[in-house]
């Protein structure tokens, strides 16, 4: 384990898939992690793991579409551990909440809402419950995550991948309003990533069909983002913001 940072970072989405990798790494780096999360359950075993290995961490059941239960997880974070430093917007309708990979015409009214609500709502509702703390401190850091879909589209799920490239815009606007009081607000875009716990045949022969389109032939994993992160959390960025990292062996070049 590093040295011990300032405050807390808030990884929403931290209970499973690649959000829990981003809990690991950043309790490794030395932060007091807070795995924010609608399974309460999964992101408690999280914290029970993280604090077995020497961590701090704390486990907050929150719905980051709901603006009381985003209160409350400011609320015990700040109670837990003092200030907030870091914020990353990683929670999302995508798998573990699951979404229809379907052409554009058949997406259903209440899916595309519930996309919107959850992506670009929640993550935008959790920083402006978070900047003001930010701001009282001169400083912090927040990264959302796009996708990398967003930047060369996709031929299905019109919704998820539109609710993606709105974080593009988003993380840029929000930078230019923030960067006076010291927040800095950046993005990361990952590739097709094996996420989940227990892949089944079809979703590993999904990811590794992602491969071909790759500089890196490779299948992508949760840890090849977790430096990304990291990076963008820590003073090395300091003089970035407004920015989105691919990550995806070499898919997407901007
Ligand atoms: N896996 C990939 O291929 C891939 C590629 C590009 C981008 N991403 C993005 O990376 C992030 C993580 O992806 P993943 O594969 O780990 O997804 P996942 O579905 O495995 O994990 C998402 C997590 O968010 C939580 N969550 C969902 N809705 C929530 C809500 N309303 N409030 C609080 N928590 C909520 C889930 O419980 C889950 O723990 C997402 O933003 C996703 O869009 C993933």
């Amino acid at each position: 384990m590093s040295s011990e940072k300032p405050g807390a970072v808030i990884v929403t989405g931290a209970a499973h898939g690649i959000g829990a990798e981003y809990a690991d790494r950043l309790v490794r780096d030395g932060w007091s992690v807070v795995v924010a999360d609608l399974d309460y359950e999964a992101a408690h075993k999280k914290v029970q793991q993280l604090t077995a290995d020497g961590g701090r961490a704390l486990a907050v059941r929150v719905d980051i579409s709901k603006e009381d239960e985003i209160a409350a997880m400011v609320d015990a974070t700040l109670k837990t551990f003092g200030t907030i430093a870091g914020l990353v917007n990683n929670a999302a309708v995508f798998s573990v909440v699951p979404m229809s990979r379907a052409p554009f015409g058949d997406i259903e009214l209440d899916e595309w809402d519930l996309m919107f609500r959850v992506n670009v709502r929640g993550t935008w509702q959790v920083c402006k419950a978070v900047v003001p703390h930010m701001a009282e401190n001169g400083y912090g850091k927040i990264v959302n995550i796009s996708s990398g879909t967003a930047l060369k589209g996709s031929a299905s799920r019109i919704h998820y991948v539109s609710s993606k490239g709105a974080i593009v815009s988003f993380t840029k606007t929000l930078a230019k309003e923030v960067g006076a009081k010291g927040v800095r607000v950046n993005c990361v875009a990952p590739g097709s990533t094996l996420s989940e716990e227990d892949p089944d045949e079809k979703t590993i022969e999904y990811r590794q069909s992602r491969v071909t389109d790759r500089a890196l032939p490779r299948v992508q994993l949760p840890a090849d983002l977790a430096g990304a992160v990291s990076f963008f959390l820590s003073p090395d960025s300091d003089f970035i913001t407004g920015q989105t990292l691919v990550v995806d062996g070499g898919t997407h070049m901007h």
